[in-house]
């Protein structure tokens, strides 16, 4: 993905940073391959690792990602739970 597909970068933040649910990645399976994901930036989603509005009212905005394909033998994936990778999701 590019960078302008990222509404928002880590680094961009100053001081202000998103909470962090958990520390090291979630495994998620039984993606739909091309489906467009919302991936919550901020920490604060009760579904993380997706957005579920919960950003509103601050500067976090959600990061879309489209789930790429893959075989049978490849469809899970490891998502970003801290929010600080500089690969997200
Ligand atoms: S709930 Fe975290 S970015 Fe939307």
């Amino acid at each position: 993905m590019g960078s302008d597909e990222y509404l928002l970068n880590i680094e961009d933040l100053g001081d202000l940073k998103p909470c962090i649910p958990m520390y090291g990645p979630i495994t998620i399976k039984n993606l739909k391959p091309g489906k467009v994901m919302l991936y919550c930036r901020c920490g604060l989603s009760k579904d993380t690792p997706w957005c579920d509005n919960s950003h509103v009212g601050t500067p976090f905005k959600p990061m879309k990602w489209k789930v790429p394909e893959f075989s049978g033998a490849t469809s899970r994936f490891s998502i970003c739970h801290c929010k600080y990778t500089k690969k997200p999701p």
